[in-house]
């Protein structure tokens, strides 16, 4: 069954809680909470501090992308605020297996993410290490963004490779994502779309959500 994840990102900062509540309402299955820091992207976003009050409102499962270096430096922390998923940069650490590991030593669920110039390659030696590998359609860093189209036929290679390996892992579509590329996403394997600015400024977002899982 297909799972939709707001991006916090794109709420009304003043009134988060409720912005949260809207999205369960709506369908929402997870909520996904993009960290920057303004080294691995140029943007700088939220900690750990709002990550404690969002899962600790118990709505919805929270989802962390780390857009960070060295993410294993933080690991802990996320996991102690309440996330449920913790998704690491290929990119931004030396030792994926390891950080990988830490994750799931946490007792969170750990996710690989890969820039849109990254090659789904990295993801073969960590086969049966992560349980959600990350696809992002834009270069991360904004919200907002414009899909990068090439990044697409990635979704059907890790599908396959998942497939061929015999292992099981979510495969989620993060950037630019909206009621019309969300077929095609889901058709190349997708099992988890993150939706930021077209969901939180949909005119009706529990129709956005139906109209995406239909
Ligand atoms: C981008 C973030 C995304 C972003 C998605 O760096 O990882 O999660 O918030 O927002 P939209 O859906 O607006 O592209
Ligand atoms: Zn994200």
């Amino acid at each position: 069954m297909l799972k939709v994840a707001p991006s916090l990102l794109a709420a009304d900062f003043l009134r988060i809680g409720d912005e949260i509540r809207r999205m369960k309402e709506a369908g929402a299955d997870w909520l996904h909470y993009d960290v920057m820091d303004g080294a691995f992207v140029p943007n700088i976003s939220f900690g750990q501090g709002i990550l404690k009050a969002a899962a600790g409102a118990e709505l919805l499962p929270c989802d962390v992308h780390l857009m960070i270096e060295r993410p294993e430096r933080y690991i802990e922390e996320f996991a102690a605020a309440g996330a449920k998923v913790i998704t690491v940069h290929a990119e931004a650490t030396n030792h994926l297996n390891r950080v990988l590991h830490q994750i799931r030593d946490c007792g969170c669920l750990a996710g690989v993410a890969l820039n849109p110039a990254t090659s789904p390659e990295c993801l073969r030696y960590v086969l049966g290490d992560f349980d959600l590998a990350l696809v992002m359609t834009v270069n991360p860093g904004f919200g907002g963004q414009k899909m990068v189209m090439s990044a697409v036929e990635k979704i059907a290679e890790i599908d396959a490779m998942l497939k061929r390996a015999g292992v099981q892992a979510e495969i989620e579509v993060d950037g630019g994502v909206n009621e019309k590329n969300a077929p095609l996403l889901i058709g190349k394997g997708a099992t988890v779309l993150v939706a930021g600015s077209a969901l939180f400024h949909a005119p009706d977002a529990a129709a956005f959500i139906r109209s995406v899982k239909a």
